[in-house]
């Protein structure tokens, strides 16, 4: 039995009715309001935060029954409660993972079911909420597939991104010592964190030897796909050393790890915990902009151009 106060009305959703380039599938289409099955709730979408596998998804990641709907970072509040699920009731503030591979709309919209959440803190607002999940989750299943522990020199290679911004932040609590490569956006932030920073690009390899004085134990590239792998390999003197989110392509050819082949489990319920840090101000993925739903396509063409220096959130409430 599903418990709602739904009410009767569509919902707005960016998705794709096609598979192709982002620009031209993706729309903004009066959608069928989704129920939560067992296991899962729907919330009234307050805040969705966009990411590179938006893209992916629509290009044909997890192909499947279409339409489809994009945003998978999502805040709101708790409108329907499916089967199964204990401890959460309508009206409870809540963010998480939207059910992303399938469904017919997902975070990109007024409202969305969510497969994983957590309660979300006082002290932290929907924005910022919205902008943990897959950062979270990702950076915290990497360090862990790595095998980061305390008194290791570990490299973050792409540290601007929001995956390798959480990357270091966490590296560092776990007592690492933390080399990180990132553009100028966020170099000083890692910084005062406490890592050793340098830009990625040409010499990177010298310098991030010069700051470490010996290679690193560990890397983990968290950079979008660049080419930069050999280089990595080169730092690390060992492909088993090196694990990378994104190139899996290279990786493969060069027997560097991404978990392809591993036993993965995702870490969804760490959530809780990097949204406590976050509200005491003691963890934080950075936010570039916000933007109204209606607004979507500013946020994607942002995305696709490669520096969106943080997480490019949508508001769906705020055309209420
Ligand atoms: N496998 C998984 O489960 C998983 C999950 C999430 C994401 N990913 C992948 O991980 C990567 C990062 O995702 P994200 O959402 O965190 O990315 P993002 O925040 O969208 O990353 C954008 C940032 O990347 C930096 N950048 C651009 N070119 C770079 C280069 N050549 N080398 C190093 N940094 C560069 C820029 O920051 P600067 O200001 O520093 O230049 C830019 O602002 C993406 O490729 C994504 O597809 C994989």
């Amino acid at each position: 039995m599903t418990v709602s106060c739904a009410p009767a009305v569509n919902t707005r959703a960016v998705r794709f009715h096609n598979y192709g380039e982002p620009s031209e599938v993706l729309h903004l289409d009066d959608a069928v309001l989704p129920a939560p099955g067992p296991e899962r709730i729907r919330v009234r979408v307050q805040a969705c935060g966009l990411n590179p596998a938006d893209w992916a998804l629509c290009r044909g990641l997890f192909p499947g029954g279409l339409p489809r709907g994009i945003g998978l970072d999502v805040s709101g509040i708790v409108d329907a409660v499916g089967e199964g699920v204990q401890g959460v009731v309508v009206g409870d503030a809540m963010f998480g993972a939207a059910d992303f591979a399938g469904a017919a709309s997902a975070g990109a919209a007024d409202f969305a079911v969510l497969q994983h959440w957590a309660r979300r803190p006082a002290g932290l607002t929907p924005v910022e909420a919205a902008a943990l999940p897959l950062t979270v989750e990702t950076a915290y299943r990497s360090l862990d597939s790595l095998g980061v522990t305390a008194g290791q020199t570990v490299m973050v290679n792409g540290a601007g991104t929001t995956v390798g911004f959480a990357a270091v932040q966490m590296a560092l609590m776990r007592g690492a010592r933390v080399v990180a490569s990132a553009g100028d956006t966020f170099a000083d932030q890692l910084r005062a964190l406490g890592a050793l920073v340098t830009s990625y690009g040409d010499g990177m390899a010298e310098r991030v030897l010069s700051l470490t004085g010996t290679a690193p134990d560990l890397i983990l590239d968290t950079a979008p796909i660049s080419g930069v792998l050999p280089v990595l390999v080169q730092i690390a003197g060992d492909p088993t050393h090196v694990f990378t989110i994104s190139d899996f392509a290279a990786a493969q050819a060069l027997g560097v790890r991404s978990g392809i082949g591993e036993a993965v489990s995702l870490r969804y319920d760490v959530l809780g915990d990097f949204a406590q840090l976050a509200a005491d101000r003691r963890f934080t993925v950075p936010v570039a902009l916000t933007f109204a739903l209606e607004d979507w396509r500013a946020a994607m063409e942002i995305s696709l151009g490669g520096q969106p220096r943080g997480k490019l959130i949508l508001l769906p409430g705020s055309a209420d």
